[in-house]
């Protein structure tokens, strides 16, 4: 779908503008793993403001009395009060992950927060978030590649691909 030269070049057109964005301040980069590893290493690489990067994990689970998903942030040692937080994802797809975090790390009071998010499908979101800094906006399909897994594979593909579905019946779009 997004071939390797195609993507980095659009990543450091992003860093480029994150940098000139955040000139004289110094953003901390909160960069979700899995998937956003790959991502986030090729951003960084073209961002010329001091900066500070953390990873966290977002582990999902069912709450027991509502059948709403809960979204807990692991791993988030820095104190975010009063900094200028700069998430990092891989996809934003429903936004249901994005809106959750938002609100949790919200709750800790940083000066201000973004998104920066590699892709974003606008037709899947379900969600009041609005990513400040996107790589690509693409069609609702399932995408692999550049840290994006499909049953843990594919993370280490250069480029993005598309899933070929086996089942010509299927429509529905992963997760
Ligand atoms: P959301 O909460 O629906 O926005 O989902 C966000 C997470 O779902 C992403 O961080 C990915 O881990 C995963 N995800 C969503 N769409 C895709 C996809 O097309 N390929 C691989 N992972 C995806
Ligand atoms: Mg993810």
């Amino acid at each position: 779908m997004i071939d390797r030269a195609t993507l980095e070049t659009r990543i450091a057109a992003l860093a480029g503008q994150i940098s000139a964005d955040y000139a004289g301040r110094q953003p901390l980069f909160v960069a979700i793993l899995n998937g956003s590893f790959m991502f986030v290493a090729q951003l960084m690489k073209g961002i010329s403001v001091a900066c500070d990067v953390t990873f966290v994990r977002v582990a999902s689970y069912q709450a027991t009395e509502s059948s709403g998903v809960v979204k807990e942030i692991l791993g988030l040692t820095e104190d975010i009060r009063g900094r200028d937080v700069i998430i990092v994802e891989d996809i934003v797809d429903t936004g249901l992950t994005m809106f959750e975090l938002c609100g949790q790390l919200a709750t800790q009071k940083p000066n201000s927060l973004k998104i920066a998010t590699m892709l974003f499908k606008p037709t899947a979101l379900r969600a009041d978030v609005s990513p400040s800094y996107v790589g690509f906006e693409i069609d609702n399909k399932f995408v692999l590649g550049y840290g994006l897994d499909y049953d843990g594979l594919g993370r280490n593909l250069a480029a993005i691909y598309v899933l070929q579905q086996d089942a010509p019946t299927e429509t529905t779009g992963g997760n």
